[in-house]
This record gives C-alpha cells, sequence and structure tokens, in this order.
C-alpha cells in the first residue's frame, strides 16, 4: 500500500494496540454479497482481473487452496475512484483468468483504522490454533494503518485475522496487534514457511529496511534479521515478498534453487513513480544473504507495481505472481474512473523462475501463465523469409484481446544492420490511436514500446516510450542466434515477455477509440525464420454477465460474514 499523499505526517504514537472484535462498516459498502461490475466498457481489461468498482491498487492474501481454487485480495476502495478508504476486495479463479468477484473479506476494524496490504497463508497444521478440527484455516496478515482527524497519519502495525471457511470470511484476532509499531511507516508483511516456522517480511519503508520477523504460530512474532538500503531506494520500501524458486538451465532442466527478495519502490522509480526491484540470494530461516551486489527490476516499462507471489505452491515448482498494472504517477488520474467508474487491472498471472541469460547472468523470468482456457480461434499462423509483414484486422473480436507469439530462428548476426528490426503494431484505423512495439536486432538490441500514439489519456507522468537492451546472442561467428518474443493486447493494457522473458514490459494504454488492426513488420537478412502466431482470446467475464452485462459475482455460498455493524455514519477523510 503507498502512502496516502496529503494524509501522512510524520506523527509518531505510542500504544496502538486496539483491540479488533469487531469492524465498522461504511453504510455505503455492501455486505455479504459482492461489489456488482459492469465489465461490457471499451477500456475493461477481458482477460485480467479488475475490480467491480471503484478503486484498486495492490494485490494482497494470495493463496492457492488444497482444491486448486486461487485467492486473490486486493487493496480496494468500494466507495470511489481514487485511494483510500482501504479494504480487502476478494476474488477467486480456477484457472487465474476467469475471476469470480466475492464479497469483500476484510473491512476497516474502526473508523478512520484501514486495512492496508499483507498477506495470507493456509495454515494446515494449526499451528495457530484457531483451527480445532480442519486443515484449510487461512490465517491473513496485514498492516492496519491508522489516521486521526487532521488527516495526519499514526502508527501501522501488523496483524492477524483468520478464516474457517477457506478464505471468504474472516475474525479478527482479539490479540491483535501481533507486531506493534509506532511508526507510521512500518507495512506490507508478507509471510511464508521455512522448514520448522512462519518467516514475515515488512518493510520500514522511509528507512530503506525489509524487516525479517519468525514465529512458531503467526501470532508471537521475533525480530530476526534487517535487509537494510539495498539497491534503489527511492522515497520509499513497500511490498517485500521472499520466496523460493528454481533455477532452470536452457533447456529448462533444475540445477539449484535460490530465494528472490522484491522491493517495490514508490515515489523515485527511475522512470518515475513505482517499481519493483529484485535480489537474488540465499536464506537460511533468519537471514537473506543476496547472492551479489546487482539490483535486477521486474519489468522495463511503468505498469508493474506491488507484485505478490502466491502462497501454497509447492516446494520446488516455478512461483506465480499477480502485479499491480499502475503506477502512483497517475493511477488516480487515468480515464477509466470517470468513463467506466473502475481503476485499475492486475497484471496478467506469470511464472517465475531463475535462469542465465546471455551474458547478464542469473536473472528471474516472466512468463505468460498457460494460456490454454481463455485461447480462442488462430487468426494467423504464417511464416517468412527475413522479410514479411501480416495484417490483421481484429474487429470482429469480441473481447479485443489477442495472444501473439513470434520465433525467429537462423539469424545470422554477420549479416545484421541497423535496418533489422521487426515490429508489432496495433491502431484503430477510425481515430488513428497507435501502439508500437518492436526489436533492433542489432547494435544495442532494443526492445520498443510506443503508446506515445495512443489519444485517451496524457499526463506529464505518462511516459510514452520504453526500451530494453535484449542480450540475446552472444553473437558468434558461427552459430545462427535465435529470438521470441510473446505479448498479450487486452483493450487497455499491453504485455510483452521477450527472449522467453528475460525481459518483461507492462504497459496500460487508454485509445479515444478501441483498437482493431494488428500490423507486424519484419526487415531480417535472408535466411532468416521469421515464425508468427496470433489467437484471439474469449472474454473472460462475459459468461458471468446478466442479461443487462452486468456481473454480480458469486452470491451463492458464504452467507456467514466476519463483519459486524458499525454504528456511526461513515465519512471517508481521504481526498487524495
Ligand atoms: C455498462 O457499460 C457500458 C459501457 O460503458 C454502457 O454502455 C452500459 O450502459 C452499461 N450497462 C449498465 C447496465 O449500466
Ligand atoms: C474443497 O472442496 C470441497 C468440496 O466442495 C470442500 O468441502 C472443501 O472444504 C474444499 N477445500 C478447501 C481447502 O477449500
Ligand atoms: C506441517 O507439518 C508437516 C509435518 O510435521 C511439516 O513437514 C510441514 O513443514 C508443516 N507445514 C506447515 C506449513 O506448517
Ligand atoms: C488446534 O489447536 C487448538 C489450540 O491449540 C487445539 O485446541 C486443537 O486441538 C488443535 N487441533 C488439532 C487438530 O490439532
Ligand atoms: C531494524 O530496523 C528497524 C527499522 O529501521 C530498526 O528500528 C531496528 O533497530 C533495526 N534492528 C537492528 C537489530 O538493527
Ligand atoms: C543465518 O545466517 C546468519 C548470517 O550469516 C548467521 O548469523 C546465522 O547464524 C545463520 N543461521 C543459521 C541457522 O545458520
Ligand atoms: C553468416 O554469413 C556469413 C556471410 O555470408 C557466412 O560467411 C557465415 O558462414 C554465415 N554463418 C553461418 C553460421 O551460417
Ligand atoms: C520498426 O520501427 C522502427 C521505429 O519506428 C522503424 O525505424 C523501422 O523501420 C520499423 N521496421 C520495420 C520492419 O517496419
Ligand atoms: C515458438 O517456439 C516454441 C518453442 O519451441 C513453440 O512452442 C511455439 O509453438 C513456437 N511458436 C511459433 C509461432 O512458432
Ligand atoms: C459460487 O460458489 C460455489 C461454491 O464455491 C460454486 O460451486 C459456484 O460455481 C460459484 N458460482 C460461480 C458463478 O462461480
Amino acid at each position: 500500500m503507498a502512502r496516502l499523499r496529503g494524509l501522512v505526517s510524520g506523527a509518531l504514537l505510542a500504544g496502538s494496540a486496539v483491540a479488533q472484535t469487531s469492524t465498522f462498516v461504511n453504510p455505503a459498502v455492501p455486505t455479504h454479497t459482492p461489489v456488482p461490475g459492469n465489465y461490457t466498457g471499451a477500456l475493461r481489461p477481458q482477460v485480467h482481473f479488475s475490480p467491480p468498482q471503484g478503486f484498486m491498487n495492490d494485490p494482497n492474501g494470495m493463496f492457492v487452496d488444497a482444491n486448486g481454487t486461487w485467492h486473490l485480495y486486493y487493496q480496494y476502495n468500494p466507495t470511489g475512484v481514487v485511494a483510500g478508504n482501504q479494504h480487502w476486495g476478494h476474488a477467486t479463479s480456477d484457472d487465474l483468468y476467469h475471476w469470480v468477484n466475492q464479497p469483500i473479506a476484510l473491512f476497516p476494524p474502526e473508523e478512520r483504522v484501514y486495512v492496508f496490504s499483507g498477506s495470507a497463508v493456509v495454515d494446515a497444521n494449526n499451528t495457530s490454533g484457531f483451527f480445532p478440527d480442519q486443515d484449510n484455516g487461512v490465517v491473513a496478515i496485514f498492516t492496519l494503518a491508522r489516521y486521526y482527524e487532521d488527516g495526519s497519519g499514526g502508527p501501522q502495525t501488523q496483524n492477524i485475522a483468520y478464516s474457517r471457511d477457506g478464505g471468504y470470511t474472516f475474525e479478527y484476532y482479539s490479540e491483535n496487534p501481533v507486531i506493534d509499531s509506532t511508526s507510521s511507516h512500518f507495512r506490507d508483511p508478507k509471510v511464508v514457511w521455512y522448514e520448522d516456522h512462519w518467516v514475515l517480511v515488512a518493510a520500514y519503508a522511509q528507512e530503506f529496511v525489509v524487516g525479517i520477523f519468525t514465529s512458531p504460530d503467526l501470532k508471537d512474532w521475533t525480530f530476526a534479521s534487517n535487509f537494510t538500503q539495498h539497491g534503489l531506494l527511492g522515497a520509499q520500501y513497500e511490498c517485500p515478498n521472499l520466496v523460493k524458486m528454481p533455477v532452470r538451465d536452457a533447456s529448462g532442466a533444475v540445477i539449484d534453487e535460490k530465494y528472490v527478495m522484491t522491493i517495490s519502490i514508490q515515489p523515485g522509480a527511475p522512470l518515475g513513480g513505482s517499481v519493483t526491484e529484485y535480489f537474488l540470494g540465499d536464506f537460511n530461516g533468519t537471514h537473506f544473504t543476496p547472492t551479489d551486489a546487482v539490483t535486477r527490476l521486474t519489468d522495463f516499462a511503468k505498469d508493474n507495481y506491488a507484485a505478490q507471489f502466491f502462497y501454497g505452491v509447492p516446494d520446488g515448482q516455478n512461483q506465480i505472481n499477480l502485479g499491480w498494472a499502475s503506477n502512483w504517477q497517475y493511477t488516480q488520474k487515468v480515464p477509466t474512473g470517470n468513463l467506466e467508474g473502475w481503476r485499475s487491472t492486475t497484471t496478467a498471472p506469470r511464472v517465475n523462475y531463475i535462469t542465465e541469460a546471455p551474458r547478464i547472468g542469473l536473472v528471474m523470468v516472466d512468463e505468460i501463465y498457460d494460456l490454454s482456457p481463455i485461447l480462442d480461434n488462430k487468426l494467423k499462423e504464417t511464416t517468412c523469409d527475413g522479410v514479411g509483414t501480416v495484417a490483421l484486422d481484429y474487429s470482429s473480436v469480441e473481447s479485443g484481446a489477442l495472444y501473439i507469439e513470434v520465433n525467429v530462428t537462423n539469424i545470422n548476426t554477420t549479416l545484421l544492420t541497423e535496418y533489422s528490426t521487426l515490429n508489432i503494431s496495433f491502431a484503430s484505423p477510425a481515430s488513428g490511436d497507435i501502439l508500437q512495439s518492436g526489436f533492433y536486432f542489432s547494435g544495442d538490441t532494443p526492445f520498443f514500446i510506443n503508446r506515445g500514439g495512443i489519444k485517451g489519456f496524457d499526463n506529464i507522468f505518462f511516459t510514452d516510450k520504453f526500451s530494453v537492451a535484449d542480450v540475446y546472442s552472444s553473437g558468434s561467428r558461427d552459430t545462427l542466434a535465435s529470438w521470441s518474443t510473446k505479448a498479450i493486447i487486452d483493450r487497455s493494457i499491453f504485455e510483452v515477455f521477450v527472449d522467453r522473458g528475460i525481459h518483461a514490459g507492462t504497459v496500460v494504454f487508454y485509445p479515444s477509440q478501441p483498437l482493431t488492426t494488428l500490423n507486424l513488420a519484419s526487415r531480417l537478412p535472408e535466411g532468416t525464420s521469421v515464425s508468427v502466431n496470433i489467437w484471439s482470446l474469449k472474454s473472460a467475464w462475459a459468461e458471468y454477465e446478466n442479461e443487462d452485462g452486468t456481473v454480480v459475482g458469486n452470491v451463492t455460498t458464504h452467507e456467514k460474514s466476519a463483519e459486524k455493524k458499525g454504528k456511526a455514519v461513515y465519512k471517508s477523510k481521504f481526498t487524495v
């Protein structure tokens, strides 16, 4: 959860303990039932999660249960299209593309105490003692942030709530907080299991410290170590994650495993606003030791922040994450708020492991998660020898969403010139809006994205052009090189996974008219094989719509609710 601008002062306050046995319900916020949504708008992504209405930011509490149901909670303002009034929204999915909106999972415990970011775990062994006769108990661990009547920020403490119905409804623990604090910038706990104990990482945001704590039972936490002032600092550290993942060789075989520490920075990213960096290293149960002095970024564009890894992915397997596809520099201004009543989407689900990138060394790969549940028709399957074009009118694809795969093989790098490029662009012939991307196979080998030709939104911080140097080949004279890319476009979000996911780029864009044509052009030496597949994607929301286009979500079960009625009429003080 980012700093809520204008509300945060340096105010430090002792004695922050609050007995959170009831919750404070704003009468404008529905309980027991999902918030209904209209997912038909021209800017509304069709294969990504976005909130039914209102404002979403960080993904929270992500876990997969024993039935393979993925749970996504998220920072949620159900009463407005800017940040504030933070609740935990909730959605579930069997495939990470089709999401069912569920009733809000966590409400503020008191007026002006908000539920900020955090995580959730399945306490299958009843380590917490909350679950006498079940193995699917869920414990959520999150920051409660207090604000005073004058809008200044009070303490941020770490708290827990438990769910006996698999993560649909929660009860606040009576002895909260579980990690007390007087700091107004201590937040975003992420918990994992390590051999025989729980491990929590949380950000002392303005001190550039990730605090590491351990616990046998999720209730009693012991300070273990600090990971202090690493990499880019920006102006705050937020949303740390610590996760173990396999290291794979070029053939995909697992050769090792390593821990990844991610830290989201906001504000002060190199490109402005929000970004996520990560460190590779080892973890021994109490201390994270980086492998090298290298700071790596998860994305080369501007719209992938606060990503979280799902708890419950079995040990030894690739990890899976979702990020918030936005940036605090403009997230509260983008046109979906005024035009369609919602703001922010998650990224597509990504699969992660570590591998060796040519010349660069170890990197975390971001691959697109199995798309088969939403793959529709193969619209194009074509190959060419070096020079070719594909022109596709996809105005008849109802979702407006496409998946594109390009493989380039037999590249003789000695024959490349400064003109050796392959571009993919999307346009609206009606309005002239255009989104461009492409790769230069020689020189500094940049992959670029340009959203500067998109006309529906502009802002001084809405940077147009992004690029990354993809060292795809060692450049030997005796071997032919290869390169590939995958991309998804979904109405107002474009994601590329360059060179097997060694680089990922995520951009949101807001066209004045829907984009409906794709143009792909390659100009490469004779003998180079270019292979292109393009699929339409099926809307993951349309099937949940009723006859007037509204998605209500799941109201059939889980009538029990954690909340008890608040007393006072509530008015949000947030004026972000
Ligand atoms: C849903 O949104 C679309 C596009 O903004 C609008 O045309 C339609 O009237 C809305 N439907 C309802 C039921 O409000
Ligand atoms: C899995 O599904 C079964 C049948 O619906 C249900 O009884 C059980 O509680 C579910 N398990 C979890 C972990 O949610
Ligand atoms: C649960 O208990 C098993 C058996 O003792 C142990 O191997 C495992 O690490 C424990 N896991 C958690 C999450 O408590
Ligand atoms: C779970 O923990 C509670 C509290 O320690 C205990 O009463 C209960 O017996 C435990 N249940 C199991 C199945 O271990
Ligand atoms: C860990 O960092 C926190 C926040 O800066 C600080 O208060 C605490 O004293 C540090 N602990 C140690 C042992 O350095
Ligand atoms: C973990 O690493 C730290 C720092 O290197 C060291 O002080 C500590 O003893 C190690 N703990 C274990 C259990 O190895
Ligand atoms: C690349 O092209 C050069 C110039 O035609 C040629 O000498 C060389 O053998 C080619 N390399 C490969 C690996 O085919
Ligand atoms: C790709 O785009 C770049 C930048 O606009 C342009 O210079 C280049 O000629 C394009 N390449 C092709 C094959 O169209
Ligand atoms: C690209 O290569 C991958 C891996 O060999 C293959 O699975 C995929 O079908 C290829 N796609 C195209 C468009 O050639
Ligand atoms: C609602 O939840 C129930 C129980 O989890 C499930 O069987 C049903 O398919 C869900 N409905 C929708 C629309 O997903």
